[in-house]
């Protein structure tokens, strides 16, 4: 009888059964970056949509994550250094989800024969997680390093311009990955860990998978309209290539006051 290759030692020989934490480890950090880049996620789409309530509502979202508030000027290498967590955290966690990857055809294709047997949609949601997740290697890849080594050009006239100039197809389809991938991998961490399991989890479990399609639909329908508002923006300053957008009361001289109901600490900064 043939042994499994993975059950070979480094020699050939048949390695020995050893007791090991580390699947569990790895599989509990697996969980727990994913779940900080899952939520990140719902916070990013938040505050990517803040074009919606209007330029000065995105120029203000935008500099405060540049500490302008905080210290009277902006410092777009604060942004840096969250992107650099993040992409850290997204790293680590593609690295360990590898794990879980067919590592050759035979094994996509008894995956595939499973799936298409079983026509279980927990089984099915698995198979487009790994593909989306795939997918994101490259698209989540090229954004992140854009945001990491140019952080001081985000704003409302200048990501409108960014949108607008060809990277719209990459942020459609990564948008559709990231919410599939989010929703159906936040979905997955409550059924393995037992959250919200209840007195009924047959019950709970179809009640979560409600809810993970209601807040994926949800956030692609987000995330397009607030693609659309980008590429109108864009689409309007075509001629004006490289605007910077400044808020009207920090024009020299001020062209109007800033909003009345935004607080007292948002409208001080110079
Ligand atoms: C700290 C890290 C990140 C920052 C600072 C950031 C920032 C931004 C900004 C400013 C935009 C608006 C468009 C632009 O200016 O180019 C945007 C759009 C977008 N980002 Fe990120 N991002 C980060 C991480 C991520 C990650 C990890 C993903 C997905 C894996 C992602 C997915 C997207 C998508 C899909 C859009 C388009 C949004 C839409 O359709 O409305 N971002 N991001």
């Amino acid at each position: 009888m043939s042994t499994p290759a993975n059950a070979m030692g480094a020699t050939g020989a048949p390695a020995r059964p050893r007791n090991s934490l580390w699947p569990a480890r790895l599989d509990l950090a697996q969980s727990v970056s994913g779940l900080i880049l899952g939520l990140f996620m719902w916070g990013h789409m938040f505050f990517v949509s803040s074009i919606l309530l209007g330029y000065d509502a995105m120029w203000a979202i935008t500099k405060m994550f540049e500490g302008y508030f905080f210290f009277g000027s902006a410092y777009p290498i604060l942004v840096s250094f969250v992107v650099a967590f993040v992409f850290t955290l997204f790293v680590v966690h593609a690295a360990l989800a590898l794990r879980k990857f067919p590592i050759n055809y035979r094994q996509y294709r008894v995956y595939r024969d499973h799936m298409g047997m079983m026509r279980h949609e927990d089984t099915t949601l698995w198979y487009w997680q790994v593909a989306t997740g795939f997918a994101m290697f490259f698209l989540a890849s090229v954004h992140l390093y854009q945001m990491l080594m140019h952080p001081g050009l985000v704003g409302p006239l200048e990501s409108a311009e960014r949108v607008w100039r060809g990277w719209w197809p990459l942020y459609l389809v990564l948008l559709f990955c990231v919410e599939l991938h989010g929703g159906i991998g936040l979905y997955r961490l409550a059924v393995k860990w037992g959250w919200f399991e209840g007195a009924n989890p047959n019950a709970s479990r179809k009640n979560l998978k409600k809810l993970k399609w209601a807040l994926s639909v949800f956030f692609i329908v987000l995330g397009l309209t607030t693609l659309a508002a980008y590429m109108k923006i864009g689409y309007e300053h075509r001629y004006a290539p490289g605007a910077r957008y400044v808020p009207a009361w920090l024009q020299n001289p001020p062209q109007a006051a800033p909003p009345s109901w935004w607080p007292r600490w948002l409208k001080g900064a110079r």
